[in-house]
């Protein structure tokens, strides 16, 4: 079946004032792309939102997928509603409760994914405790996938990753603000005593100067900013 990623778009309803608030069209095609290539099935999401990852996601698999999210009467439940419209409804299983209820509850049913998008709470503790869970609910060739890697909390996650789980691999994308790794081997090699330093300066500078210009829109350093971008034609 072809399906027209620019259609699902143009038929998702996401209001201007949360237009930030879904992965871009791009990085959602990205993930299409991937699933498609690998030939993935089983898939959970952690964020649902408006629905835009999520039916990329089914689109790409065309079988059952799991989102959480608890926040959906926050989103006047358009997620829902988008799913619905794209014919995508009998797919998705939409589990109303934070992850870190739902979460440990499939490790203790022994569930199993090929592929988790870890994009709820983006919170660094929200980021980690999602990360641990997400882990043992893949098994080696699983893939898991973290959005908004400009944030400090998301890189720092990573970072432990790289540094301390020599079990995953990261796998190169186009787009800079996702990181997808890859679980390439059945067991956690480590002992008990095992700690590798992971803090790293990487995206400090860039996430503060973010959160600054977020917390003053009026401010210098947003009007700069805004200044450049009009000079380079961003
Ligand atoms: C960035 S949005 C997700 C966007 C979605 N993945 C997409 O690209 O279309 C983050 C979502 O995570 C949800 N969320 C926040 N904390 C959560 C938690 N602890 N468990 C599950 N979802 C959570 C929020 O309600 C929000 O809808």
């Amino acid at each position: 079946m072809s399906i027209d990623l620019k259609s699902i778009n143009a038929t998702l309803e996401i209001p201007q004032e949360n237009s930030t608030t879904p992965v871009k069209p791009e990085e959602a095609k990205t993930i299409y792309d991937f699933i498609t290539e690998k030939g993935i099935e089983r898939t959970l999401e952690i964020g649902f939102a408006y629905g835009r990852s999520a039916s990329h996601i089914m689109a790409a698999t065309g079988k059952p997928h799991i989102a959480l999210d608890p926040f959906q009467d926050y989103y006047k439940n358009l997620g829902a509603k988008n799913i619905e419209k794209l014919g995508f409804k009998d797919q998705l299983e939409l589990i109303r409760d934070f992850s870190h209820n739902v979460l440990p509850r499939f490790v203790s049913e022994k569930r199993k994914f090929d592929f988790i998008f870890i994009d709820g709470d983006h919170k660094f503790d929200g980021i980690f405790v999602d990360f641990y869970y997400a882990d043992l609910l893949i098994d080696k060739g699983g893939f898991l996938l973290f959005h908004d890697t400009w944030m400090r909390s998301t890189e720092l996650v990573l970072q432990f990753i790289r540094k301390n789980r020599k079990d995953y691999k990261e796998i190169p994308l186009a787009n800079p603000n996702m990181v997808m790794m890859e679980k390439i081997a059945e067991d956690d090699p480590r002992d008990g005593m095992h700690f590798r330093e992971f803090y790293n300066t990487r995206t400090l500078l860039r996430h503060h100067a973010t959160m600054h210009m977020y917390e003053n829109p009026n401010g210098l350093l947003r009007k700069a900013w805004l200044g450049v971008k009009k000079m380079i034609g961003k």
